[in-house]
C-alpha cells in the first residue's frame, strides 16, 4: 500500500488543492490531507474549522480521502501514517524556491521520504487561499474556486466579522 501525505494550511481548502489531491490519488493507493496546526501564519479559520472544511470538500471527489491535523514536524507525521511521500502543488516559478528548500530539508530530516510536486490545472495556477479570503471578504464571486460549502462558510465568517 503506497500512502502519500498532502500537507498545508488549507485556510481554506480550494478547488486548486482538490485538483492536486485528485492527481495524487491517481498515483497512490491512499492520500491523507494533513492540516497543519502551526504554520507561522495567522489563519482565519481554526484548525478544527480547516479540517471540517477539508472533510466536506473532499466529499465532492470520486475517491475518499482521510483528513487529519498534525502538529510538530511534517516528516514525523508522514512516518506515523506509514507514508512514503509528501505531495506539494507547484503553481508557478515563484513557488519553487520555498518548495525546494522545504523538500531538501525534509529529505535531510528523513531520507526515505520523497516529495512529489504536481501542477494543478492551469485555471487554478493563480489561486491561493489568501486571495480567496480577500475576494470573499470584499463580496466577490468565489464559486468557481471553492466548494459551495466553503463558499457559504466564508460568507458567514465575514458577515459575523
Ligand atoms: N491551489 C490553491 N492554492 C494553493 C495550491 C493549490 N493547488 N497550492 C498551494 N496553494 C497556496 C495555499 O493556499 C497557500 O496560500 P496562502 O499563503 O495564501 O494561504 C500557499 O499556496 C502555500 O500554502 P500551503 O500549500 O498551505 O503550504 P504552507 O506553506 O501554508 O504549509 C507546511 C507549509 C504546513 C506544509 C509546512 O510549513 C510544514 O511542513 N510545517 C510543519 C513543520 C515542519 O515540518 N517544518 C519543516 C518543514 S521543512
Amino acid at each position: 500500500m503506497r500512502i502519500a501525505v498532502y500537507p498545508g494550511t488549507f485556510d481554506p481548502i480550494t478547488k486548486g488543492h482538490l485538483d492536486v489531491l485528485e492527481r495524487a490519488q491517481r498515483l497512490f493507493d491512499k492520500v491523507v490531507i494533513a492540516v497543519a496546526v502551526n504554520t507561522g501564519k495567522a489563519p482565519l479559520f481554526s484548525v478544527e474549522e480547516r479540517v471540517e472544511l477539508a472533510k466536506e470538500s473532499v466529499k465532492s471527489l470520486k475517491s475518499p480521502c482521510e483528513v487529519l491535523c498534525f502538529d510538530g514536524l511534517l516528516v514525523d507525521f508522514v512516518q506515523s501514517q506509514g507514508a512514503c511521500a509528501i505531495i506539494r502543488g507547484l503553481r508557478a516559478v515563484s513557488d519553487f524556491e520555498f518548495e525546494f528548500q522545504m523538500a531538501l530539508m525534509n529529505r535531510k530530516l528523513r531520507q526515505e521520504v520523497e516529495t512529489i510536486f504536481l501542477m494543478p490545472r492551469e485555471s487554478y495556477t493563480y489561486l491561493s487561499s489568501s486571495i480567496i479570503r480577500e475576494v470573499a471578504k470584499l463580496g466577490g464571486d468565489i464559486s468557481n474556486f471553492v466548494t459551495p460549502h466553503v463558499e457559504s462558510v466564508l460568507k458567514e465568517k465575514f458577515k459575523k466579522n
